[in-house]
Parts: structure tokens; C-alpha cells; sequence
């Protein structure tokens, strides 16, 4: 089969043995698959919990159709069912995944936009429901609000009937379409201040709940900007893996600050997090209230080209790449 894999000088398309599935594995025939933040630094060669390195076929997500189940694998995963999901070495022919990471794709969407969805909804699910304990009314910062999962994240706060819902874009652009998608502010977190700008819309009080994209330098106005024994849940680092924190507005602040990542949980963990996100939103998943935006659409041929449109942050929403 044909797969994008790590070579010596970045990613490059190559020929690899089709996969068999474990006995909780499913295997799938790839229709498409969508880029993730993770896909860039494995294309660097760093390694994703246990995926990754030298030779590793790339990618983390993807929509297709059920080829095989290994022994152990449910009844509701079928052959021939079109299923979307997560799981390593996604940009190729064929992949396996454990049957826990396996969702049914919706009737009437296309895998192109199916594929955008799985990581998109498990990550804000966990983040959101399971973490944060979003509640109706609640007000909720989205800081890094234009990538994928700041963009579910708006979707699954007005299911959720979120009060008050802000967000952060560095790019003027991008923050108008954010305004455009019904964000009730929406700040630029490279202007030192911003987070006075979130005090002034919620009455002096901070947002009830921060999912943070971003970390990096701009944490302390994070925490000014988080509501008095309110909830920041660390979901990335794109402006940095380290800074300095003011522990004293922390503690001033009373806040509860959790950080949350795919590479250290157990399968079971994962199979967990599935269930109750489909508990909670299969139905705004099946009537489309959860889509994203496809930004560029891209050949499995086209990866590595894929890969560098996303490094250039230009984009806004998901990048595919078709593979049938
Ligand atoms: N914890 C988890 O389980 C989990 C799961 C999935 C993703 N994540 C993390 O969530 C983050 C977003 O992932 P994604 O795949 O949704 O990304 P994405 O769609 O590629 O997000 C891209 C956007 O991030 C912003 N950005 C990039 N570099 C930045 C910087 N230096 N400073 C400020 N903003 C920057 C840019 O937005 P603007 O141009 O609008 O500023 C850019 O357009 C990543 O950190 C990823 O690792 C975590």
C-alpha cells in the first residue's frame, strides 16, 4: 500500500506492507484523512506518546470504510461500515486502529469532512465536559480559538449552552471570521493586555472556563483573565512549552489549572473518553451542528506540501488529504 512515512530527510511517500489488525483492532480502506499539530512535530522526528520516529507512517486521524475486525472487536463495528476515528499511522491505503477509536461516520457526510472530526471531539469533550465541568451559562475562553479544536470548542460550548463565549486569534483575519461564527469577543493575544479586555465583557469577573491552545508567555494573563476559583485546562502549547508563571495570581486567583494529552492514557482511557463523548453528542454530531470547516484539500501524494501549509498557520480549519 502506498503511506506517508518518516524518511531520513522528512516525510516522503513510500510503499509499506498493509497492516493486520490485533485481536481489538479494526482495519479500515483510508478515504481520507485530516492533519493535526501532532502530525508536524512527528514529521520533525519527535515521537507522539508511542508513535512516531524514524520510519513510522504519519498521521493520527481519518475517515473510511471497515475492512477487517480482529477477534475481540464488538459486534457494532461491522466490514463495510463507514466509520471515522483516531489512531497512527492514519495517512496511508490501509490502518488499524483499537476498536475503542473507532466512531460510525454520520449518514450523509462525505469522509472528507468526516475525517476532520474524531480528534477535534474526543479532545474538547475531555476538555470541556470532563475536565472543565462546562455548564450551561458558564463563560468560557477559547485562548488559540482559529485552530480545529478551538473551532469544536465553540461548537460544542453553544450545544452545551454556554453563556458568555470569548476567544484569541493573532491574526486579524481570522479573528473577524471567529466574530463572524458568533464569538462574543474575540482578543489578540500577541497585544500585552488582553486579558482586560475579557475582564470588561464579563463584568470584571474572568471566564468561568479556559481551554488554553496556547500556554507559553501568555499564561499569566490567562490567569488574570480566569474568573476567581475558576478552570484553565491546558490542551496545547503552540506559544510555548515553558514560561515563567506568576504563582502569586494563581493563588490569588484560587484557580484550578489541569493538563490534558492522548500520549500518556491507557486504551481503556481512551475507550472511555469515546463513549462519553458520543453519550453526549451523538446527537448534535448526527443532525451536523458539530462540523468544521475544510480549509485545503490535499493528495496523500501532496503530504509533505500538506504538512508545510500547515506549519505557515495561514489556514483556518482542517487540512485533508484524500486518499480513495
Ligand atoms: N491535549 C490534547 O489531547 C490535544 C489534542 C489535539 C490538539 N492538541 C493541541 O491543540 C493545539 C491546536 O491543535 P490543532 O491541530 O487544532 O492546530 P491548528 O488547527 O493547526 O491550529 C493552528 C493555529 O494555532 C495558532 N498558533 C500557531 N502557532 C502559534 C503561536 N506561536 N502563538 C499563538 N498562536 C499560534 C494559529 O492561530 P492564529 O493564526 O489564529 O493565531 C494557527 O492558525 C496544538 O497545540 C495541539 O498540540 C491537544
Amino acid at each position: 500500500m502506498r503511506a506517508l512515512v518518516l524518511g531520513a530527510d522528512g516525510p516522503v511517500l513510500a510503499r509499506a506492507p498493509v497492516p493486520r489488525p490485533g485481536p481489538a483492532e479494526v482495519r479500515l480502506r483510508v478515504q481520507a484523512c485530516a492533519l493535526n499539530r501532532a502530525d508536524l512535530y512527528m514529521a520533525e522526528g519527535r515521537r507522539h506518546g508511542d508513535a512516531g520516529g524514524p520510519g513510522a507512517i504519519l498521521g493520527l486521524e481519518w475517515a473510511g470504510v471497515v475492512d477487517a475486525v480482529g477477534a475481540e472487536v464488538p459486534g457494532h463495528v461491522r466490514v463495510g461500515q463507514r466509520v471515522m476515528g483516531s489512531g497512527r499511522g492514519a495517512f496511508a491505503d490501509y490502518a488499524v486502529a483499537d476498536w475503542g477509536r473507532v466512531l460510525p461516520m454520520p449518514d450523509g457526510l462525505e469522509p472528507a469532512q468526516a475525517a476532520t472530526l474524531p480528534i477535534a471531539l474526543q479532545t474538547m469533550h475531555d476538555a470541556l465536559v470532563t475536565h472543565g465541568g462546562l455548564r450551561a451559562g458558564a463563560s468560557l475562553l477559547i485562548h488559540g480559538a482559529s485552530s480545529a479544536v478551538g473551532l469544536m470548542a465553540l461548537r460544542i460550548a453553544r450545544c452545551l449552552k454556554a453563556g458568555w463565549v470569548g476567544g484569541s486569534s493573532t491574526n486579524a483575519e481570522k479573528r473577524q471570521r471567529l466574530a463572524g461564527l458568533g464569538m462574543d469577543l474575540v482578543v489578540d493575544p500577541s497585544v500585552s493586555g488582553w486579558s482586560g479586555q475579557v475582564l470588561d465583557a464579563t463584568a470584571g469577573r474572568g471566564a468561568d472556563l479556559v481551554v488554553d491552545m496556547l500556554s507559553g508567555p501568555s499564561i499569566n494573563e490567562t490567569l488574570a483573565a480566569t474568573a476567581i476559583e475558576g478552570h484553565i485546562v491546558n490542551v496545547g502549547r503552540l506559544a510555548g512549552r515553558a514560561g515563567s508563571f506568576d504563582f502569586d495570581l494563581h493563588a490569588l486567583r484560587r484557580v484550578r489549572y489541569s493538563g490534558v494529552t492522548f500520549r500518556t492514557r491507557t486504551r481503556e482511557e481512551v475507550r472511555r473518553i469515546t463513549a462519553s463523548m458520543l453519550r453526549d453528542l451523538s446527537g448534535p454530531l448526527k443532525d451536523g451542528k458539530l462540523s468544521l470547516p475544510v480549509d485545503r484539500e490535499f493528495t496523500l501524494e501532496q503530504g509533505a506540501q500538506a504538512l508545510a501549509y500547515m506549519c505557515a498557520n495561514g489556514h483556518f480549519g482542517k487540512i485533508i488529504l484524500r486518499v480513495a
